[in-house]
């Protein structure tokens, strides 16, 4: 075991299914040698503090994290988890890969991803309120910027994935239309990444709302998106609807420094502790990881264990139809391992 990799089990069910997720890289024998953080409800329990310092030491240290979902402490004026690690290190691409796990559903064989700025556009909170009609706050304003630097970086991102990932084609997301600052800026910087990609990956564009439509009628036509934060946020979970929910998402925050995987889903307290959560989502956050750090053999083992699985149908936790436990599903992905 020679890469040094944070393990946040996380609140909820997290524990759960971290345990599973760990049971099945042991099986493969995954090259991981976790060490052990607490972050969320855990760590303010135990420390006071949502994010402690050992957690982000630790991160900084390996540069790869496997996160559970966390319980957003209300109240206490904690900052959100997410928000500070984003800021941490730089966390400035956010992959969504979307995939058709389980068939029979709304649409089959969609295999597309969304690369989605993590760092600027509407989510800078530059926001205010200023007097209006006799109302002291009656105008609200929410601002956003992008960088040019940035604008160029996610869209190479973007490309540079693509290309490590045998994907033929990237679609620029805007609204450059009408936001012209921002997302003008935004396409203009990935024609000219687009240019240097010509060849080896196709370029093509899509005005936000008509993507957005474009994406029920006929998502096939895509295979990576690239977009400023707002649009990817709202995008990247549009297309998780299409393919059974957030229940079978998952997701990454990366940088240069670091990189953090995770399911999208929450620490779902109405089922913590009762040994049913699916651990899916979370282990597709283990495989990207595998990816990630070039293990594709192993990554497809999962990958296709994961896929028997699901198509026989036998072994499926309530919130994909059936009834099985964490620990049936566990036992029945190890079985398919070969
Ligand atoms: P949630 O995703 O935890 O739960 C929504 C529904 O989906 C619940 O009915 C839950 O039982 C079900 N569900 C979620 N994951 C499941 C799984 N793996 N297996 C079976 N069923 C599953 O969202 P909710 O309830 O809005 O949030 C709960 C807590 O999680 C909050 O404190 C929230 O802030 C936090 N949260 C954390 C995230 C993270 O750490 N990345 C992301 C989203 C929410
Ligand atoms: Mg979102």
């Amino acid at each position: 075991k020679s890469i040094p990799t944070t393990l946040i089990p996380g609140d909820g069910i997290g524990p759960e299914i971290t345990e599973s997720v760990v049971e099945i890289l042991d099986a493969v024998n995954a090259p991981f040698a976790w060490e052990r953080h607490i972050a969320g409800m855990a760590a303010v329990d135990a420390v006071n503090n949502p994010l402690p310092k050992d957690t982000i030491d630790s991160i900084r240290k390996t540069g790869l994290a496997l996160k559970g979902p966390l319980t957003t402490p209300v109240g206490g004026g904690f900052k959100s988890i997410n928000v500070t690690l984003r800021q941490e290190f730089g966390l400035y691409a956010n992959l969504r890969p979307t995939r058709t796990i389980i068939p029979g559903g709304r649409y089959e064989d969609i295999n597309l991803v969304i690369v989605r700025e993590n760092l600027e556009g509407y989510y800078a909170a530059m926001e205010n309120t200023i007097p209006a009609d006799g109302d002291p706050k009656g105008i609200a304003l929410s601002g956003g910027y992008v960088s040019r630097k940035e604008c160029n970086r996610i869209v190479r991102f973007a490309f540079d994935y693509a290309v490590k990932n045998n994907r033929k084609k990237v679609t620029l997301v805007h609204k450059a239309n009408i936001i012209k600052q921002m997302c003008g800026m935004f396409l203009e910087e990935g024609r000219k990444v687009a240019e240097e990609y010509k060849g080896r990956v196709a370029v093509d564009e899509r005005i936000v709302d008509a993507c957005s439509m474009q994406l029920v009628t006929n998502p096939w036509q895509f295979d990576v998106i690239v977009t400023t934060n707002l649009f990817g946020d709202i995008l990247s979970d549009q297309a998780a609807g299409l393919v059974g929910g957030l229940g079978l998402a998952p997701g990454a925050n990366i940088s240069d420094k670091a990189a953090v995987f995770e399911a999208v889903h929450g620490s779902a307290p109405d089922i913590a502790g009762k040994g049913i959560a699916n651990p899916l989502a979370l282990l597709l956050a283990a495989v990207m990881m595998l990816r990630h750090v070039g293990r594709q053999d192993l990554a497809d083992r999962i990958d296709s264990a994961i896929s028997s699985v699901i198509t026989s149908g036998e072994v499926r936790t309530g919130d994909m139809g059936g009834k099985a436990s964490t620990k049936d599903l566990t036992a029945a992905l190890k079985q398919k391992l070969v």
